[in-house]
């Protein structure tokens, strides 16, 4: 047979996702014998709210089983554009300015598609979501990572940071807030210098906005886009339905910019989803119009879930568990451990039998950090953090032993 013409050199440079290879490795184990229980994923495990599973019913019952809208169906994108006007204190145009997407992902690789041309760079807050990197590559960007500083028990970036990562050809600025893995929710003042640094250098900024409901002890979100007109005209906003209502599975998320922006991210989009099914297109309008108080139950839930863990890692020698401000992850600060994170995390899969991830997948600024999920409650949690903190109690027994004198 004629061998195969190779396929295309751009899928070496996709990479799959931290967790996807750690799942791999998990399964292997599980397949080989082994009881692991997992604090790895950002998978909130509360149902969907009863009302947005009717209306999806509804919705299919009605028939609204064909193509929908390229753009997003109306009532979602009028949904969406109240929403913004709610919580965020933004003016978006139903028809102009909003395009409904399968999730942040889709989002992130349409406005990635649009902004990023072959060459351009694209600086990132370093630790950070492993999963931006591959689509930069695949629309020929370049991933820069941008320092982080452990300050006060939380990660924060400096101007000095952003303008060191900078070079001519950085074209677009991806932040995340609140930010996966560090759990930093930029405050009012951060996000002003992110825009001034933005503007300073005439770079756009996404703005990947996915946990913004679930934030701790009184943090409020802030949207970059609200913080002026100057912000808005650069910004592109992701968010999805995935966190905020345990709707992960839906694949259902949407984006807000200037038209012109969204023109052209329609179209890339006609070239790859069309979009989500309309009925959970119309089931997401339902949640995003209905009561929010299914919100607010799941902040009270994951805020008790993350005190949780904060208590399970307390007074470990050598192990910080840092204070989350929002979104589903503790990242524990065990440099105090001496050893490498992944060496750790493969410590804990084997030995302790609980799946976190090494912060080193999140980039060099997270090295010498765990990121442990609070996603998954009830006894597999509670199982999971015994486990965590024997597995890491072994650690540091080790690491004691080894610097006491003989
Ligand atoms: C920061 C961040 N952005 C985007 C996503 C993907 O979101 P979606 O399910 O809406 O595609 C995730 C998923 O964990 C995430 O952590």
């Amino acid at each position: 047979m004629v061998p195969l013409i190779p396929i295309a050199e751009r899928v070496a440079t996709l990479r799959p996702t931290a967790v996807n290879r750690v799942l791999q490795e998990a399964r292997q184990l599980q397949a080989e014998g082994k009881s692991l229980v997992s604090l790895m994923r950002g998978q909130p495990d509360t149902p969907t709210p009863l009302p947005i599973v009717e209306a999806a019913e509804k919705a299919l019952r009605d028939g609204l089983t064909g193509y929908p809208d390229n753009q997003g169906e109306p009532i979602l994108r009028q949904a969406v554009a109240e929403k913004l006007w709610r919580d965020n204190d933004l003016t978006y145009d139903a028809n102009r300015e909003i395009l409904i997407t399968d999730g942040a992902t889709g989002g992130l690789f349409a406005a990635l598609a649009v902004l990023v041309q072959p060459g351009d760079e694209v600086l990132l807050p370093d630790p950070i979501y492993d999963a931006y990197a591959s689509p930069i590559a695949l629309w020929g960007g370049k991933p820069i990572p941008v320092r982080s500083n452990l300050r006060g028990g939380r990660f924060v970036v400096d101007r000095a940071a952003l303008e060191s990562a900078r070079t001519t050809k950085a074209r677009v600025l991806l932040l995340n807030s609140p930010w996966n893995p560090t759990g930093t929710v930029f405050n009012r003042a951060e996000l002003q210098e992110f825009i001034d640094f933005a503007i300073a250098h005439n770079l756009y900024v996404i703005s990947d906005e996915i946990y913004e409901t679930l934030i701790y002890d009184g943090c409020r979100h802030v949207s970059p886009a609200a913080l002026s007109p100057e912000a808005r005209a650069r910004a592109v906003l992701v968010n999805s339905l995935s966190k905020t209502y345990s709707m992960t599975g839906w694949r259902v998320g949407y984006c807000a910019a200037p038209e012109e922006i969204i023109r052209a991210m329609s179209l890339v989009w006609q070239q790859f989803s069309r979009g989500p099914a309309m009925f959970v297109q119309h089931a997401a309008a339902a949640a995003l119009k209905g009561d929010q108080a299914c919100v607010g139950r799941m902040r009270v839930e994951y805020q008790e879930r993350r005190d949780a863990v904060l208590r399970a890692l307390n007074g470990l020698a050598g192990v910080v568990p840092l204070v989350p401000e929002g979104g589903l992850f503790v990242m524990v600060d065990m440099r105090g451990l001496g050893m490498p994170s992944d060496a750790v995390r493969k410590f804990l899969l084997r030995e302790a039998g609980v799946v976190v991830i090494h912060g080193a997948a999140y980039g060099e600024g997270g090295e010498g950090t765990l990121r442990v999920s609070f996603a998954g409650g009830g006894t597999t949690f509670e199982q999971g953090l015994q486990r965590l903190r024997a597995g890491l109690q072994q650690l540091a027994d080790n690491a004691q032993k080894k610097v006491l004198p003989q």
